[in-house]
């Protein structure tokens, strides 16, 4: 007999962390992009465009050559030295500090920066904040440890630091709060600056740990970036990224930096998750970075994803009706939109389906079924010149 989620045969030998309410969450997302013909404004995918594929090829050539044996080894759990070397040469050219050696340490993405975060601090029942809304992957890697998650909104300049510390002095005892301060997803803001100073303070006053995740910093549509977290309060956050974004996803690779005791735990988790990041990956990275292509990928993404969002906000203000708003990204893929009184996004998404447009429901994004009115619009991986179709479908919706 097969076994499919509805006979729901092994449901009494599942284990309790999965049967929270866990769902299929990002799965749901990602099978909207196999509809053939789809104007997909749903997944969080980079544009294939950016992809160093004949880079890959010729340092794969190299490397077999050159008689290169590391790059098909198991590799340390921490990473390879020169990957790390190279992972720490840009945080401290991109965020102005080096981390010591025990502080770093290559993961297979940033979700696994999350997980292995989880795993090494979550209790059942220990309290995360997360923003409100927030990435649908860490609110399923931190419910995988049966942590409580609260949402603590965020406005249009990031994460509501004022009503974080509102709900720390009214009780609020968070172990973990995670945030994403550049190019959110789904919200397409970024923290503003006056607001990470006091963050980072509230982290030391209240005894809580920050989760940064910087997936799409790099990606910024201005080359400057805002002060990391991390780069301020290395005493009190770990800093998840990945490359992604700014290499291939085809190559799971991130990092996660933080204290070394902390950092020491992490990878100390890692030996029972994958026991190290896959070696092809780290030492593809750490040439392309060494030759200056990783710089150089950056630079024509952000050129691209920029254009994308332009086309987006135009379409967005042409077609859309009063009542509708929507926020301004300065990078990233994605851009929130609020619908007007009375909408509900999850008949929105299966009428846009049915119009041959995919969005994600906003609701996904909140631990709390929250988000009834939004939607996530991600122009990363839609054909730029089906932007104003899409749109104009989507709107003749509302
Ligand atoms: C905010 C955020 N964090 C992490 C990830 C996952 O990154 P990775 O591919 O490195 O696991 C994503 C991917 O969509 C993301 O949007």
């Amino acid at each position: 007999m097969t076994v499919t989620p509805e006979t729901g045969r092994w449901d009494s030998l599942a284990a309790a962390r999965t049967r929270g309410d866990v769902g299929d969450g990002i799965a749901s997302v990602l099978a909207l992009l196999g509809l053939p013909d789809l104007i997909s404004f749903a997944g969080g995918f980079p544009d294939p465009a950016t992809f160093p594929r004949e880079r890959v090829a010729t340092l794969l050539q190299e490397f077999v050559a050159a008689g290169e044996m590391s790059a098909f080894q198991y590799a340390p759990t921490r990473g390879l030295a020169g990957p790390l070397d190279v992972f720490a040469d840009r945080l401290e050219s991109l965020q102005g500090r080096r981390p010591a050696e025990d502080e770093l340490l290559i993961t297979s993405g940033a979700i696994e920066a999350l997980e292995l975060v989880g795993k090494s601090f979550l209790d059942p029942g220990d309290l995360v904040v997360v923003e409100g809304p927030t990435y649908l992957g860490a609110i399923q890697a931190f419910r995988s440890f049966e942590a409580e998650l609260v949402a603590v909104p965020l406005d249009e300049h990031g994460l509501d630091v004022d009503e974080l510390e509102r709900r720390l002095a009214g009780g609020l005892r968070p172990k973990l709060v995670y945030s994403i301060p550049d190019h959110q997803n789904p919200a397409g803001v970024s923290l503003a600056a006056e607001r990470r100073a006091p963050l980072v303070e509230l982290a030391r006053q209240y005894r809580f740990l920050i989760i940064e995740d910087v997936a799409y910093r790099e990606l910024g549509f201005a080359a400057d970036a805002l002060p990391s977290l991390w780069s301020l309060a290395p005493d009190v956050v770990v800093q998840a990224g990945t490359t992604s974004k700014t290499f291939c996803p085809g190559v799971r690779l991130g990092w996660a930096v933080g204290p070394a005791d902390i950092s020491a735990r992490l990878v100390s988790a890692k030996q029972t998750t994958d026991q190290c990041a896959g070696a092809l990956g780290q030492r593809l990275f750490e040439e392309s970075a060494r030759r200056g292509w990783i710089d150089e990928q950056v630079a024509l993404s952000r050129a691209l994803y920029e254009r994308k969002c332009e086309r987006l906000l135009a379409a967005l203000e042409r077609f859309m009706p009063e009542g509708a708003h929507w926020t301004r990204p300065q990078g990233g893929f994605f851009s929130w939109l609020t619908l007007p009184d009375g909408v509900d996004s999850a008949e929105l998404a299966r009428r846009a389906v049915e119009r041959g447009v995919g969005i994600v429901p906003g609701t996904l994004f909140f631990p709390d079924g929250r988000g009834t009115d939004t939607v996530r619009l991600s122009f990363s991986l839609v054909d730029e010149a089906l932007i104003d179709d899409g749109i104009e479908r989507l709107a003749s919706l509302l």
